[in-house]
């Protein structure tokens, strides 16, 4: 057994998963107790009346494509935060295991692990470096509990790309004891390669990627875990059944074709050229104190008076995220990048 799968936790890996019923599309469904007739409401393709494909390889081998990767290697599931809580519930051990996080990030994580009854340690990232992760101090947070490490790049709320050599060695680092998982949601406005090329050298890198922001189907609930086969073949024992709606698996097809695809490369080449507008225009404010640089859809902007400029916002009809409560962000707002018009009004409505 290789290591990625021996750390998983031993009860899920016995586990004996659920036995949906079988999937021949072919043949009349007369064992899934649904059903004959579609409802008047149903505007799908497939038919809302039939459970959809219960593990949707057809869908997983579309997302392998379009990350540029095996079809064994993806898992599609209800969104990213769907893939954090399987990889949890997987490999932490309620009241045993551990999650390693370096905040300020995204909150899935702690939260995905608290409800399972892990722990979760805390390495926070250096604001003096831009944000950056500190290797050595991870590295020393370590301990024979801690099962997944997640670093999410670019970094949300923080914005910052974390450098692929950095992630390569922490994964190299963690080889044989835990999980890297690297939260990849908004890589496409990075202009960066995704880390999928070195899951082959790195077996122990997970990565998560999401439709829900580049590609505008936040609401279809769509995201994807790419990593060795073995470590989706055990997320897939934990899945429920049916997990991805037939409703979303259309729309996914239908966002993948070649123009939504064109299409949403414009749109992320509009997001990119908004962002670095936004970014220079906030800073000349009076109201602003920093501007963080970002690689992703959102500012992480910095204010003197940070309740002021939420009312302001709030008044205008806008809302951005109040970040104040978050480590070190005492100051700060997460603002998205919005059409040139939201852009527009946003900048009209603070001093
Ligand atoms: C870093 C990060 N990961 C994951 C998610 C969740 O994405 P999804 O819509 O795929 O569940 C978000 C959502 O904001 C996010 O910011």
């Amino acid at each position: 057994m290789s290591w990625f799968e021996a750390i998983a936790r031993p009860d899920i890996r016995s586990l004996q998963p659920y036995q949906h019923a079988s999937w021949e599309p072919g043949l009349v469904r007369l064992h899934a107790n649904e059903l004959p007739w579609r409802s008047l409401a149903d505007a799908s393709e497939a038919g809302l009346n039939r459970y959809p494909e219960p593990h949707p390889l057809a869908l997983a081998a579309r997302l392998a494509e379009l990350y540029q990767i095996d079809a064994g290697s993806v898992l599609a599931c209800r969104g990213s935060d769907e893939a954090i809580d399987l990889l949890t519930r997987c490999y932490a051990q309620h009241g045993r295991d551990a999650v390693l996080i370096a905040p300020p990030t995204f909150g899935m994580y702690a939260i995905c692990a608290r409800v399972q009854g892990a722990a979760v340690i805390e390495v926070p990232l250096r604001r003096a470096a831009g944000y950056e992760p500190d290797l050595p101090e991870l590295l020393a947070a370590l301990t024979p509990a801690v099962k997944l490490v997640y670093l999410c790049s670019p970094n949300n709320p923080t914005g910052n790309l974390i450098g692929r050599a950095q992630i390569l060695e922490l994964a190299a680092a963690l080889a044989g004891q835990a999980l890297l998982v690297v939260d990849e949601a908004y890589v496409e406005f990075s202009g960066a390669r995704s880390l999928s090329t070195e899951l082959a050298a790195q077996p122990g890198l997970v990565l998560l990627r999401t439709l829900s922001k580049a590609h505008g189907l936040a609401g279809a609930r769509c995201g994807a875990v790419l990593a060795h086969p073995e470590i989706i073949n055990l997320l897939r024992r934990v899945i429920q059944p049916y997990a991805v709606t037939q409703l979303t698996i259309e729309a996914v097809f239908h966002a993948l074709e070649p123009k939504p695809l064109a299409e949403t490369r414009t749109h992320v080449a509009m997001v990119i050229a908004e962002r670095e507008r936004m970014a220079f225009a906030l800073a000349t404010r009076a109201a602003v104190l920093r501007v963080w640089p970002s690689a992703a859809n959102f500012l992480l902007v910095e204010f003197r008076d940070p309740g002021a400029a939420l009312e302001c916002c709030h008044t205008a009809g806008l809302l951005v995220r109040d970040l104040r409560r978050a480590p070190t962000l005492g100051q700060a707002l997460r603002i998205s990048v919005g059409t040139p018009e939201q852009n527009d009004r946003l900048l009209a409505s603070l001093p």
